[in-house]
């Protein structure tokens, strides 16, 4: 009988390890490892190609796992039922693996193309939409003014005859009233004709149209002029004007005066004061300007830029047509009369939409022009 020791005998031998036997790999093991394997590679695949390939390697005809379920036939009746269930198990955790990666990667592709497209929750940039220039508005209003009168719009050229411009206007040549109109002139002749300028009102209309028509005649001519300047707060190089033109029998000063009184009515309002004074124009007899009050200074000033402290600020001259200029359009002067006026549109756009320079204008600053 051997002693009993509490703390075990010191001379014992150790105790020996159970004896090594070698775990045979079973047809279930395989099935793990086939699975494991597969697994792994879905992982690495990256696209539905690799997906295709991945599923064809496992479970297509020739595939790995396919070879399990196929062998099991040979196998004893024991063994099959175990490898058949577990080899149908992983069949199916397979497939399911295979449906969950390939929801995963056309998820990803979905959000990687609508992260690179345009994003449309995004609010549109607006389009800005253009308008009229105000002194293209301002010549539109005068000219449709004096079209609801009876008048009628006619356009000329711009590139005039020194003869239209000046000689049958009653301006001869060294006559001091040619310096009311400081010219740019052309070197060039057109169809022999010279001198060319470019024109400095639009009362060669008069004469152009007085040539070739007959009275009665009512026209409004609105167009550039040109005028070798130095500019300041009421004058420019270029300008716009817009020339009337009335012959008629019996045609008087109160039809003048009517006309243009009703015209500062209709593009002023009531408000705004008009006054009338005379002036001195070689192609009317009498002569007179239009000015209103001013717009930028209770009309007392001194250092008002727009009327210097006048109070009023002329917007056109006009006057009755000269009886030499009736007969030399070929009408009896006796029988006809007739009134004329040219107004600076730039001139009527300042009191009407408060501009105190007329230089701003032209500037094209857009900062100014979309306040209009
Ligand atoms: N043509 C003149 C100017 O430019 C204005 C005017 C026109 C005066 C018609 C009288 C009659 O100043």
């Amino acid at each position: 009988m051997p002693l009993w020791f509490p703390q075990g005998s010191p001379n014992l031998p150790p105790p020996k390890p159970p004896p090594y036997t070698p775990r045979m790999t079973t047809a279930v093991d395989q099935v793990a490892e086939v699975e494991r394997e597969a697994r792994e590679a879905l992982e690495g695949a990256a696209d539905e190609a690799a997906l295709e390939a991945w599923r064809t390697r496992v479970l297509g005809r020739s595939g790995t796992l396919t070879g399990i379920l196929r062998g099991l036939g040979g196998l004893p009746a024991e063994e099959r039922r175990e490898v058949g269930q577990a080899a149908n198990l992983a069949k199916q955790a397979l497939e399911a693996a295979l449906e969950a990666r390939q929801d995963a990667l056309r998820a990803a592709a979905r959000e990687a193309a609508t992260r690179d497209a345009i994003d449309v929750t995004l609010p549109g940039r607006p389009v800005r939409r253009g308008r009229l220039h105000p002194v293209t508005r301002t010549l539109q209003e005068i000219t449709r003014i004096f079209e609801r009168m009876g008048f009628q719009a006619v356009e000329g050229p711009e590139v005039e005859l020194d003869e239209y411009n000046f000689e049958r206007l009653r301006i001869p040549e060294h006559h001091p009233a040619r310096d009311m109109w400081d010219t740019f002139w052309v070197d060039e002749e057109v169809d022999g004709r010279q001198p060319l300028l470019l024109r400095t009102h639009t009362s060669p209309m008069q004469i152009r149209f007085m040539e070739q028509h007959e009275p009665p005649i009512r026209i409004v001519v609105p167009g550039r002029c040109y005028r070798y300047e130095a500019t300041d707060a009421t004058h420019e190089w270029m300008l716009q004007q817009v020339e009337l033109l009335a012959v008629d029998e019996g045609l008087s000063m109160a039809d003048l005066k009517g006309t243009l009184q009703e015209f500062a009515r209709q593009m002023f309002g009531p408000q705004r004061r008009v006054m009338m004074r005379n002036s001195y124009f070689p192609f009317v007899e009498p002569g007179v300007e239009l000015a209103v009050d001013c717009y930028a200074c209770p009309g007392n000033d001194p250092t008002c830029s727009v009327c210097r402290g006048a109070g009023w600020v002329e917007i056109m001259g006009a006057g009755m047509v000269h009886p030499e200029i009736l007969e030399a359009a070929g009408y009896d002067s006796d029988r006809y009369t007739g009134f004329a006026a040219g107004m600076g549109v730039e001139r009527i756009a300042m009191p009407r939409y408060g501009v105190e320079d007329i230089r701003l204008f032209y500037q094209n600053d857009l900062r100014f022009l979309r306040q209009f």
